[in-house]
């Protein structure tokens, strides 16, 4: 691998424009933190990954605090100075790129204008390679919906339209390795409008592509839909296609139907 290579493997992720906030006996501090997720709903834990060269590494360590500001659109030049310079030798805070505001819970500062705010108490840290990974509980938070996020993928981003999801007939068999007589259970889902009991017709196709076996159901309140089958005792194994049809849609699962596994029968 070489070093362009592994470049555009961690460019070709979309990460957070997030800020890391912290305070210290020299003072207050603030980075940049693209590696910075939410990991849990209840408790809501964010996990930040910190370069243990960086100051914020052990002013987290020593405070066992620290505050999280996810950016908006508008609040990429906060990003760059926080990313850039070091409280080694720079009070980044002292810039009018920051507007901080006092936190409720902890003692770091709080960036204003983020789309997020939130205060964690550090609950746990584990070395992650050359970060440190950082798992904090939030403990006070407050998110402003009007703002739109500020994002990295192969530099800064806003994001763009919502992608309307394509009508279609989701579709999944199991277990995906069959054997003859086995049963097989088809899940899916309906994104077209409506999606509400909406009527699906499932047909086991064999590798001549023969119907050998039909089921049929309705969709539930948000298009998803279950049904039972089963693969006829005699048929050859082979590549079996599921073929589900619903408000004039098809859509296909694989199954291989292979006679080693067979279920066994009664002895004669
Ligand atoms: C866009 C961007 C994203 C960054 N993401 C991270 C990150 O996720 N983790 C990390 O340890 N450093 C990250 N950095 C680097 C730190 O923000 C940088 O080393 C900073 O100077 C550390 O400040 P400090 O020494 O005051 O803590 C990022 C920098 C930039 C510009």
């Amino acid at each position: 691998m070489s070093s362009g290579e592994l470049r555009n493997a961690f460019r070709a992720f979309t990460t957070t424009c997030a800020l890391i906030t912290t305070d210290g006996p020299r003072g207050p501090n603030v980075m940049a933190a693209e590696w910075t997720f939410n990991v849990s709903y209840h408790p809501f834990l964010i996990l930040v990954a910190i370069d243990p060269r960086n100051r914020t590494h052990d002013m987290v360590l020593e405070s066992k605090e620290f505050g999280v500001s996810l950016l908006a659109e508008d609040q990429a030049a906060a990003m760059g100075l926080a990313g850039h310079y070091s409280k080694a030798d720079t009070d980044k805070l002292s810039s009018d790129v920051f507007e901080t505001f006092p936190s409720k819970r902890i003692r770091a500062p709080l960036i204003r204008g983020a789309l997020l705010n939130a205060e964690c108490r550090l609950v746990a840290h584990y070395p992650a390679g050359d970060h440190t990974a950082f798992l904090g509980e939030v403990v006070e938070f407050s998110v402003d919906p009007e703002k739109a996020p500020l994002v990295l993928h192969r530099g800064s981003r806003r994001l763009g339209e919502r992608i309307p999801r394509i009508p279609r007939v989701i579709v999944a068999a199991t277990p995906m390795e069959a054997g003859p007589g086995g049963q097989l259970t088809v899940v899916g889902e309906l994104t077209a409008e409506p999606r509400e009991a909406q009527p699906v017709q499932v047909e086991v196709r064999d590798p001549q592509d023969r119907t050998v076996s039909a089921a049929s159901t309705v969709t539930a309140r948000d298009g998803t839909f279950h049904a039972e089958t089963r693969i006829p005792a005699s048929e050859d194994p082979g590549p079996w296609t599921v073929v589900v049809r619903s408000a004039g849609l098809v859509g296909r699962a694989h199954v291989g139907v292979s006679a080693a596994r067979a279920p066994r029968g009664p002895r004669t």
